[in-house]
């Protein structure tokens, strides 16, 4: 599957068979984690795997019971913590470590969705209750629970803005349309592609004039 069939594709899938997920597939999405982008490279990104039927059943209980998740073979607390980030980019290191953590999230669900595993990204939770039941430190963030497991479901996709919708050229414009390429940049590749051509038909002779020989 290529990177664009998997963001296709990918649904948040709440209805799981039972069946436990390799651990080398496992580890394959665990790594894939680990290739996402983060300010700095500091890596904030920490997980915890969760599968013990009644621990599973607390984070349920905790995401406003939401209980579907406790019947995901795994689930993960998935966390971040800025560690020394902040010395290098103050009050913006909030903002670096959740965009560095969703880049891991986002990383996470399609390796997953990749090798058949579904997952929904929860964020509906109380935090502090998720916090003492997995003693999670102070300063650290939980990002997200995410079930994993193989889907039992197949949701359709859910409806989405137009691409005109949110790209805009040039400046800011909600009522915009924009082109992919503007013209003018199609016309100058356009231009040099001619130009390379030309360089190429001189240095090799003109055919015709081969032909002839
Ligand atoms: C930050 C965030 C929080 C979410 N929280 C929940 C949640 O608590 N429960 C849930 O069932 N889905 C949750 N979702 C999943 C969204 O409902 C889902 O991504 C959205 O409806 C689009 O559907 P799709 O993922 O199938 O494309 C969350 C998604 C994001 C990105």
């Amino acid at each position: 599957m290529d990177v664009l069939e998997a963001i296709k594709t990918r649904r948040s899938i709440r209805r799981f068979r039972p069946h436990r997920i390799p651990q080398d597939v496992l580890e394959k999405i665990f790594d894939a984690v680990g290739d996402a982008p983060s300010a700095g490279n500091f890596q904030p990104w920490r997980i915890i795997l969760v599968a013990n039927k009644e621990k599973k059943e607390i984070i349920a209980k905790a995401a406003f019971d939401q209980f579907w998740i406790a019947d995901a073979p795994l689930v993960l607390v998935f966390c971040s913590n800025a560690g020394n980030m902040k010395a290098d980019f103050g009050k913006r290191t909030e903002l670096y470590r959740t965009q560095s953590a969703s880049a891991a999230i986002q990383n996470l669900m399609l390796a997953a969705h990749s090798f058949g595993i579904a997952s929904c990204w929860i964020g509906d939770f109380a935090e502090p209750k998720i916090r003492k039941a997995f003693q999670i430190p102070d300063g650290t963030s939980i990002d997200a629970i995410i079930p994993l497991g193989y889907p039992a479901e197949k949701p359709k996709q859910k409806s989405r803005l137009e691409v005109t919708d949110y790209v805009f050229a040039e400046k800011w414009d909600e009522k915009g349309r924009y082109a992919v390429v503007p013209l003018h940049e199609t016309l100058t590749a356009l231009h040099e592609r001619l130009k390379e051509l030309g360089t190429q038909l001189k240095s090799k002779g003109r055919p015709s004039a081969r032909k002839t020989k």
